[in-house]
Protein backbone atom coordinates (compact mmCIF):
# COMPACT_ATOMS: atom_id res chain seq x y z
CA UNK A 1 0.00 0.00 0.00
CA UNK A 2 1.67 3.30 -1.06
CA UNK A 3 1.45 6.41 1.61
CA UNK A 4 -0.54 9.03 1.06
CA UNK A 5 -0.32 12.25 -1.02
CA UNK A 6 -0.34 15.39 0.63
CA UNK A 7 -3.48 17.36 0.96
CA UNK A 8 -1.83 20.67 0.58
CA UNK A 9 1.17 21.22 -1.04
CA UNK A 10 3.52 24.88 -0.17
CA UNK A 11 4.14 26.99 -3.36
CA UNK A 12 7.58 26.71 -3.23
CA UNK A 13 7.66 29.00 -6.05
CA UNK A 14 7.22 32.17 -4.08
CA UNK A 15 9.98 31.03 -1.53
CA UNK A 16 13.11 30.30 -3.40
CA UNK A 17 14.09 32.03 -6.79
CA UNK A 18 17.44 30.57 -8.02
CA UNK A 19 16.97 32.91 -11.13
CA UNK A 20 17.47 36.18 -9.11
CA UNK A 21 19.03 34.78 -5.95
CA UNK A 22 16.34 35.63 -3.81
CA UNK A 23 15.11 33.02 -0.96
CA UNK A 24 12.30 33.06 1.83
CA UNK A 25 13.97 32.45 5.34
CA UNK A 26 9.96 30.18 5.44
CA UNK A 27 11.69 27.49 3.69
CA UNK A 28 14.08 27.05 6.85
CA UNK A 29 10.63 27.50 9.32
CA UNK A 30 7.21 26.12 8.33
CA UNK A 31 6.15 22.45 9.06
CA UNK A 32 4.07 22.10 5.95
CA UNK A 33 7.06 22.98 3.86
CA UNK A 34 9.33 20.77 6.31
CA UNK A 35 6.25 17.75 5.75
CA UNK A 36 6.41 18.51 2.05
CA UNK A 37 10.65 17.91 1.91
CA UNK A 38 9.61 14.24 3.72
CA UNK A 39 7.36 13.03 1.30
CA UNK A 40 9.10 14.54 -2.22
CA UNK A 41 12.60 14.95 -1.37
CA UNK A 42 13.47 12.25 1.65
CA UNK A 43 11.16 9.40 0.37
CA UNK A 44 13.01 9.65 -3.27
CA UNK A 45 16.67 10.80 -3.15
CA UNK A 46 19.68 8.37 -2.25
CA UNK A 47 20.44 9.09 0.73
CA UNK A 48 23.41 8.04 2.81
CA UNK A 49 23.17 5.07 5.45
CA UNK A 50 26.18 3.38 6.33
CA UNK A 51 30.23 2.98 5.11
CA UNK A 52 30.67 -1.01 4.01
CA UNK A 53 33.38 -0.93 6.51
CA UNK A 54 30.68 -1.16 9.21
CA UNK A 55 29.73 -4.59 8.04
CA UNK A 56 32.38 -7.65 8.27
CA UNK A 57 30.33 -10.52 8.83
CA UNK A 58 26.12 -11.42 8.23
CA UNK A 59 24.12 -9.78 11.51
CA UNK A 60 26.32 -6.72 11.75
CA UNK A 61 24.18 -3.86 11.97
CA UNK A 62 23.56 -0.10 12.18
CA UNK A 63 21.03 2.10 12.71
CA UNK A 64 20.39 5.01 10.95
CA UNK A 65 17.69 7.41 9.74
CA UNK A 66 16.21 8.50 6.14
CA UNK A 67 14.63 12.00 6.64
CA UNK A 68 12.55 10.71 9.96
CA UNK A 69 12.41 7.29 9.60
CA UNK A 70 14.41 4.64 11.59
CA UNK A 71 16.51 2.20 9.55
CA UNK A 72 18.15 -0.57 10.57
CA UNK A 73 21.26 -1.74 7.81
CA UNK A 74 22.70 -5.20 7.84
CA UNK A 75 24.17 -7.76 6.39
CA UNK A 76 22.48 -10.81 5.43
CA UNK A 77 23.19 -14.64 4.96
CA UNK A 78 24.32 -13.87 1.75
CA UNK A 79 26.46 -10.87 3.09
CA UNK A 80 24.54 -8.39 0.96
CA UNK A 81 23.61 -5.48 2.46
CA UNK A 82 20.18 -4.65 3.01
CA UNK A 83 18.49 -1.94 4.74
CA UNK A 84 14.87 -1.91 6.42
CA UNK A 85 12.38 0.38 8.13
CA UNK A 86 12.94 -0.32 11.73
CA UNK A 87 9.46 -0.47 13.06
CA UNK A 88 7.65 -3.45 13.70
CA UNK A 89 4.59 -4.80 12.09
CA UNK A 90 2.31 -5.58 15.05
CA UNK A 91 2.44 -1.86 16.86
CA UNK A 92 5.17 -0.21 15.36
CA UNK A 93 7.61 -0.26 18.02
CA UNK A 94 11.22 -0.02 16.84
CA UNK A 95 12.57 -3.35 16.51
CA UNK A 96 16.34 -2.69 17.35
CA UNK A 97 17.54 -0.49 20.11
CA UNK A 98 21.23 -0.07 19.58
CA UNK A 99 23.30 2.11 17.66
CA UNK A 100 25.17 -0.60 16.07
CA UNK A 101 26.09 -4.49 17.01
CA UNK A 102 25.31 -7.76 16.06
CA UNK A 103 22.29 -10.05 15.59
CA UNK A 104 20.88 -13.07 14.48
CA UNK A 105 17.69 -11.70 14.55
CA UNK A 106 15.73 -8.75 15.22
CA UNK A 107 13.47 -9.21 17.92
CA UNK A 108 10.68 -6.26 18.94
CA UNK A 109 10.75 -6.76 22.62
CA UNK A 110 6.88 -5.34 22.97
CA UNK A 111 5.67 -8.40 22.25
CA UNK A 112 7.81 -10.10 20.86
CA UNK A 113 7.78 -10.58 17.22
CA UNK A 114 10.81 -11.21 15.87
CA UNK A 115 12.64 -10.44 12.01
CA UNK A 116 14.95 -12.47 10.56
CA UNK A 117 18.09 -10.47 8.63
CA UNK A 118 16.11 -10.74 5.65
CA UNK A 119 13.56 -9.01 7.00
CA UNK A 120 11.17 -12.20 6.90
CA UNK A 121 8.65 -12.50 10.04
CA UNK A 122 10.26 -15.42 11.72
CA UNK A 123 8.33 -16.14 15.16
CA UNK A 124 5.31 -14.93 16.71
CA UNK A 125 4.64 -15.63 20.39
CA UNK A 126 1.17 -17.00 20.58
CA UNK A 127 0.86 -17.01 16.73
CA UNK A 128 -2.31 -19.90 17.52
CA UNK A 129 -4.49 -16.72 18.47
CA UNK A 130 -4.26 -15.76 14.58
CA UNK A 131 -7.02 -16.42 12.37
CA UNK A 132 -6.34 -18.57 9.41
CA UNK A 133 -5.71 -15.60 7.66
CA UNK A 134 -2.83 -14.06 9.20
CA UNK A 135 0.31 -15.21 6.67
CA UNK A 136 3.57 -14.41 8.35
CA UNK A 137 4.76 -13.25 4.94
CA UNK A 138 2.58 -10.64 4.62
CA UNK A 139 4.24 -8.86 7.82
CA UNK A 140 8.05 -8.78 7.22
CA UNK A 141 10.16 -5.57 7.93
CA UNK A 142 9.08 -2.74 5.21
CA UNK A 143 12.53 -3.07 3.01
CA UNK A 144 14.22 -0.21 1.41
CA UNK A 145 14.23 -1.63 -2.16
CA UNK A 146 17.31 0.43 -3.70
CA UNK A 147 20.77 0.02 -1.49
CA UNK A 148 23.83 0.63 -3.30
CA UNK A 149 27.19 1.34 -2.96
CA UNK A 150 29.89 4.11 -4.35
CA UNK A 151 33.59 3.71 -3.17
CA UNK A 152 32.24 2.10 -0.22
CA UNK A 153 29.63 4.63 0.78
CA UNK A 154 26.00 2.75 1.12
CA UNK A 155 23.21 4.89 0.74
CA UNK A 156 19.27 3.93 0.06
CA UNK A 157 16.62 5.67 -1.92
CA UNK A 158 12.43 4.71 -1.45
CA UNK A 159 11.71 5.07 -4.78
CA UNK A 160 11.10 1.83 -6.66
CA UNK A 161 12.20 3.44 -10.12
CA UNK A 162 15.06 5.87 -8.69
CA UNK A 163 17.87 6.48 -11.31
CA UNK A 164 21.12 4.24 -10.14
CA UNK A 165 23.31 6.24 -7.46
CA UNK A 166 26.21 6.59 -9.84
CA UNK A 167 24.31 7.96 -12.76
CA UNK A 168 22.68 10.25 -10.26
CA UNK A 169 25.54 11.43 -9.09
CA UNK A 170 27.04 12.54 -12.32
CA UNK A 171 29.79 14.53 -12.40
CA UNK A 172 29.88 14.64 -8.47
CA UNK A 173 31.75 11.39 -8.74
CA UNK A 174 35.28 13.04 -9.94
CA UNK A 175 34.95 15.70 -6.89
CA UNK A 176 33.75 12.79 -4.27
CA UNK A 177 36.86 10.06 -5.75
CA UNK A 178 39.28 12.85 -4.91
CA UNK A 179 38.59 11.30 -1.27
CA UNK A 180 37.29 7.79 -2.00
CA UNK A 181 39.74 6.97 -4.65
CA UNK A 182 43.34 8.07 -3.47
CA UNK A 183 43.68 4.52 -1.98
CA UNK A 184 43.49 1.80 -4.32
CA UNK A 185 42.66 -0.46 -1.29
CA UNK A 186 39.36 2.47 -0.91
CA UNK A 187 38.82 3.82 2.84
CA UNK A 188 37.96 2.55 5.97
CA UNK A 189 35.95 4.25 9.51
CA UNK A 190 38.65 4.93 12.22
CA UNK A 191 36.80 5.75 15.36
CA UNK A 192 33.35 5.66 16.64
CA UNK A 193 30.52 7.57 14.81
CA UNK A 194 30.10 10.70 16.61
CA UNK A 195 26.87 12.73 17.07
CA UNK A 196 25.20 15.87 17.92
CA UNK A 197 22.67 18.06 18.08
CA UNK A 198 22.19 21.43 16.34
CA UNK A 199 19.31 23.85 16.48
CA UNK A 200 19.22 25.09 12.69
CA UNK A 201 17.26 23.66 9.87
CA UNK A 202 18.74 21.02 8.13
CA UNK A 203 19.50 22.90 4.72
CA UNK A 204 21.82 25.24 6.39
CA UNK A 205 24.75 23.06 7.02
CA UNK A 206 23.79 21.34 4.02
CA UNK A 207 23.99 24.27 1.66
CA UNK A 208 26.81 25.65 3.42
CA UNK A 209 28.91 22.73 2.42
CA UNK A 210 27.47 22.98 -0.94
CA UNK A 211 28.29 26.20 -1.72
CA UNK A 212 29.96 28.89 0.87
CA UNK A 213 33.20 29.59 0.91
CA UNK A 214 32.31 33.30 1.89
CA UNK A 215 32.19 32.57 5.59
CA UNK A 216 35.91 31.22 5.68
CA UNK A 217 37.95 34.30 6.10
CA UNK A 218 35.19 36.34 8.82
CA UNK A 219 33.76 33.22 10.61
CA UNK A 220 37.02 30.81 11.02
CA UNK A 221 39.17 33.74 11.60
CA UNK A 222 40.16 32.73 15.31
CA UNK A 223 40.71 28.86 13.95
CA UNK A 224 42.67 30.49 11.26
CA UNK A 225 44.82 32.21 13.57
CA UNK A 226 45.63 29.45 15.88
CA UNK A 227 46.69 27.31 13.00
CA UNK A 228 49.16 29.82 11.21
CA UNK A 229 52.68 29.06 12.05
CA UNK A 230 53.14 32.52 12.87
CA UNK A 231 49.77 33.09 14.87
CA UNK A 232 49.61 36.13 13.01
CA UNK A 233 46.19 34.85 11.35
CA UNK A 234 45.92 33.40 7.46
CA UNK A 235 48.74 33.91 5.17
CA UNK A 236 48.20 36.08 2.58
CA UNK A 237 47.37 33.23 0.16
CA UNK A 238 45.32 31.83 2.34
CA UNK A 239 43.24 34.72 2.90
CA UNK A 240 43.35 35.46 -0.46
CA UNK A 241 43.19 31.98 -2.49
CA UNK A 242 40.82 31.41 -5.35
CA UNK A 243 39.57 28.55 -6.51
CA UNK A 244 35.92 26.91 -8.10
CA UNK A 245 32.81 25.72 -6.86
CA UNK A 246 31.29 23.14 -8.76
CA UNK A 247 27.82 22.18 -9.19
CA UNK A 248 25.59 20.01 -11.61
CA UNK A 249 21.65 19.48 -12.21
CA UNK A 250 20.84 17.07 -9.30
CA UNK A 251 21.91 19.41 -6.64
CA UNK A 252 25.20 17.87 -6.22
CA UNK A 253 28.09 20.71 -5.17
CA UNK A 254 31.82 20.74 -4.13
CA UNK A 255 33.95 23.94 -3.29
CA UNK A 256 37.75 23.99 -2.90
CA UNK A 257 40.66 26.37 -3.23
CA UNK A 258 43.41 25.90 -5.89
CA UNK A 259 46.65 26.28 -5.29
CA UNK A 260 49.35 24.00 -6.17
CA UNK A 261 51.02 24.10 -2.66
CA UNK A 262 47.08 22.97 -1.31
CA UNK A 263 48.69 20.39 1.61
CA UNK A 264 47.08 18.69 4.32
CA UNK A 265 47.65 21.05 7.44
CA UNK A 266 48.45 17.70 9.50
CA UNK A 267 52.12 17.44 9.07
CA UNK A 268 52.54 13.66 9.83
CA UNK A 269 49.54 12.96 6.80
CA UNK A 270 51.23 15.35 4.77
CA UNK A 271 54.72 13.78 5.23
CA UNK A 272 53.06 10.10 4.15
CA UNK A 273 51.25 10.39 0.97
CA UNK A 274 53.07 10.64 -2.04
CA UNK A 275 52.12 13.42 -4.36
CA UNK A 276 53.59 12.61 -7.20
CA UNK A 277 51.88 8.71 -7.40
CA UNK A 278 48.50 10.57 -6.64
CA UNK A 279 49.31 13.29 -9.42
CA UNK A 280 49.41 10.16 -11.66
CA UNK A 281 46.53 8.64 -10.42
CA UNK A 282 44.00 11.16 -10.02
CA UNK A 283 45.42 13.98 -11.76
CA UNK A 284 47.16 17.51 -11.39
CA UNK A 285 43.84 19.64 -11.08
CA UNK A 286 42.25 17.22 -8.16
CA UNK A 287 45.70 17.19 -6.28
CA UNK A 288 45.19 20.79 -6.07
CA UNK A 289 41.76 21.35 -5.44
CA UNK A 290 39.40 18.81 -4.08
CA UNK A 291 41.52 16.14 -2.61
CA UNK A 292 43.75 18.50 -0.07
CA UNK A 293 40.86 20.79 0.27
CA UNK A 294 37.40 21.68 0.10
CA UNK A 295 34.17 20.76 0.99
CA UNK A 296 30.63 19.43 -0.52
CA UNK A 297 27.21 17.99 -0.59
CA UNK A 298 25.67 15.30 -1.73
CA UNK A 299 21.92 16.28 -2.63
CA UNK A 300 20.04 16.80 -0.23
CA UNK A 301 22.14 16.23 3.31
CA UNK A 302 24.98 14.32 3.03
CA UNK A 303 28.33 16.52 3.40
CA UNK A 304 32.17 15.66 3.04
CA UNK A 305 36.17 17.36 3.53
CA UNK A 306 38.25 15.49 2.02
CA UNK A 307 41.30 16.90 4.05
CA UNK A 308 39.56 15.86 7.17
CA UNK A 309 37.98 12.60 5.79
CA UNK A 310 35.02 13.66 7.57
CA UNK A 311 31.56 12.84 6.35
CA UNK A 312 28.46 13.62 7.62
CA UNK A 313 24.95 13.21 7.67
CA UNK A 314 22.86 16.38 8.73
CA UNK A 315 19.55 14.68 10.13
CA UNK A 316 16.33 16.61 10.01
CA UNK A 317 14.45 16.47 13.02
CA UNK A 318 11.81 19.21 12.68
CA UNK A 319 12.29 22.55 11.01
CA UNK A 320 14.39 23.45 13.85
CA UNK A 321 16.57 20.79 14.64
CA UNK A 322 19.39 18.68 12.69
CA UNK A 323 21.64 15.95 14.37
CA UNK A 324 25.07 15.81 12.60
CA UNK A 325 26.28 12.45 12.20
CA UNK A 326 29.51 12.26 11.67
CA UNK A 327 32.52 9.30 10.87
CA UNK A 328 36.31 9.88 10.06
CA UNK A 329 37.28 7.75 7.05
CA UNK A 330 41.11 7.46 5.87
CA UNK A 331 43.08 5.65 3.17
CA UNK A 332 43.04 1.97 4.00
CA UNK A 333 46.75 1.45 3.40
CA UNK A 334 47.93 4.18 5.99
CA UNK A 335 49.82 2.83 8.75
CA UNK A 336 48.39 3.11 12.57
CA UNK A 337 50.24 6.44 13.52
CA UNK A 338 49.06 8.35 10.35
CA UNK A 339 45.68 7.15 10.99
CA UNK A 340 46.00 8.19 14.52
CA UNK A 341 47.56 11.99 13.60
CA UNK A 342 44.23 12.53 11.08
CA UNK A 343 41.37 11.55 13.38
CA UNK A 344 42.90 13.78 15.93
CA UNK A 345 43.53 16.65 13.33
CA UNK A 346 40.06 15.58 12.34
CA UNK A 347 38.34 15.89 15.79
CA UNK A 348 40.10 19.41 16.72
CA UNK A 349 39.19 21.20 13.82
CA UNK A 350 35.58 19.22 12.66
CA UNK A 351 34.78 16.77 15.41
CA UNK A 352 31.77 17.89 17.60
CA UNK A 353 33.69 20.41 19.50
CA UNK A 354 36.41 20.94 17.16
CA UNK A 355 37.57 24.72 15.89
CA UNK A 356 35.93 24.89 12.84
CA UNK A 357 32.71 22.99 13.40
CA UNK A 358 31.82 25.15 16.41
CA UNK A 359 31.87 28.46 14.19
CA UNK A 360 29.95 27.11 11.85
CA UNK A 361 27.01 25.64 14.28
CA UNK A 362 27.21 28.56 16.12
CA UNK A 363 26.13 30.46 12.61
CA UNK A 364 23.49 28.12 11.89
CA UNK A 365 21.57 28.42 15.35
CA UNK A 366 22.08 32.34 15.19
CA UNK A 367 20.10 32.70 12.29
CA UNK A 368 17.44 29.88 13.12
CA UNK A 369 16.87 31.74 16.18
CA UNK A 370 15.69 34.81 14.83
CA UNK A 371 14.02 33.05 11.51
CA UNK A 372 10.71 32.86 13.21
CA UNK A 373 9.43 36.44 13.91
CA UNK A 374 7.18 37.63 10.93
CA UNK A 375 9.46 40.15 9.58
CA UNK A 376 12.50 38.15 9.48
CA UNK A 377 10.39 35.31 8.04
CA UNK A 378 8.85 37.54 5.12
CA UNK A 379 12.25 39.27 4.43
CA UNK A 380 13.92 37.61 1.33
CA UNK A 381 17.62 36.55 2.00
CA UNK A 382 20.56 36.96 -0.86
CA UNK A 383 22.02 34.67 -2.73
CA UNK A 384 23.36 36.53 -5.37
CA UNK A 385 27.40 36.45 -5.37
CA UNK A 386 28.51 35.26 -8.79
CA UNK A 387 25.11 35.52 -10.51
CA UNK A 388 26.13 34.48 -14.72
CA UNK A 389 29.85 33.44 -13.22
CA UNK A 390 28.81 30.18 -14.09
CA UNK A 391 31.02 28.30 -17.08
CA UNK A 392 32.63 24.91 -18.23
CA UNK A 393 36.30 24.49 -18.07
CA UNK A 394 38.67 22.30 -19.12
CA UNK A 395 40.20 19.82 -16.34
CA UNK A 396 36.58 20.13 -14.37
CA UNK A 397 33.87 18.34 -14.96
CA UNK A 398 30.64 19.99 -14.68
CA UNK A 399 29.72 23.76 -14.32
CA UNK A 400 31.92 25.75 -12.05
CA UNK A 401 32.17 29.49 -10.69
CA UNK A 402 34.43 30.92 -8.42
CA UNK A 403 35.13 30.06 -4.97
CA UNK A 404 33.39 32.91 -3.50
CA UNK A 405 30.33 32.41 -4.97
CA UNK A 406 27.05 31.39 -4.44
CA UNK A 407 26.66 29.40 -7.02
CA UNK A 408 26.52 26.19 -6.17
CA UNK A 409 23.66 27.39 -3.34
CA UNK A 410 21.13 28.49 -5.85
CA UNK A 411 21.64 24.76 -7.60
CA UNK A 412 21.10 23.76 -4.47
CA UNK A 413 17.42 25.50 -4.39
CA UNK A 414 16.73 24.83 -7.95
CA UNK A 415 16.84 21.25 -7.52
CA UNK A 416 15.26 21.31 -4.02
CA UNK A 417 12.40 23.12 -5.41
CA UNK A 418 12.15 21.27 -8.50
CA UNK A 419 11.30 18.02 -6.16
CA UNK A 420 9.46 20.08 -3.99
CA UNK A 421 6.95 20.98 -6.91
CA UNK A 422 7.09 16.90 -8.68
CA UNK A 423 4.85 14.52 -7.39
CA UNK A 424 6.52 11.42 -5.99
CA UNK A 425 6.58 7.57 -6.87
CA UNK A 426 3.85 7.10 -4.23
CA UNK A 427 1.53 10.49 -5.33
CA UNK A 428 0.97 8.94 -8.25
CA UNK A 429 -2.61 7.20 -8.85
FE1 LIG B 1 6.30 -5.41 18.04
FE2 LIG B 1 3.99 -5.87 19.24
S1 LIG B 1 4.83 -4.00 18.62
S2 LIG B 1 5.55 -7.29 18.75
FE1 LIG C 1 32.97 26.71 8.03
Amino acid sequence: RRPEGLTSVPDVSTMVDPGSGAVDRAIFTDRTVYDTEMRRIFARSWLFLAHRDQFHKPGDFFQTFMGEDPIIVTMDKQKRIRAYLNSCRHRGARVCRADEGQAKAFTCTYHGWSFGLDGSLISVPNSGGYPETFQREDWGLVEVPNVQEYHGLIFGNWDPDAMSLEEDLGDMRWYLDAMLDRDPEGTVVVGGVMKWVLHGNWKLAAEQFATDWYHVNMSHASALQVLSPTGQGPKKEIAERTGRQFHNDHGHAHGFPVHPKNRFDAKTVHQWYDYDALRERLGDSRVEGPLTNGHGTVFPNFSYLPINGSIRVWHPKGPDRMEVWAWTILDRSMPEEVREAQRLYNLRTFGPSGIFEQDDGENWSECQAIAHGFMTNTTPLNYQMGIGSDREEPGYPGTTSELLSDSAGRAFYRRWAELMRTPAWHEQA
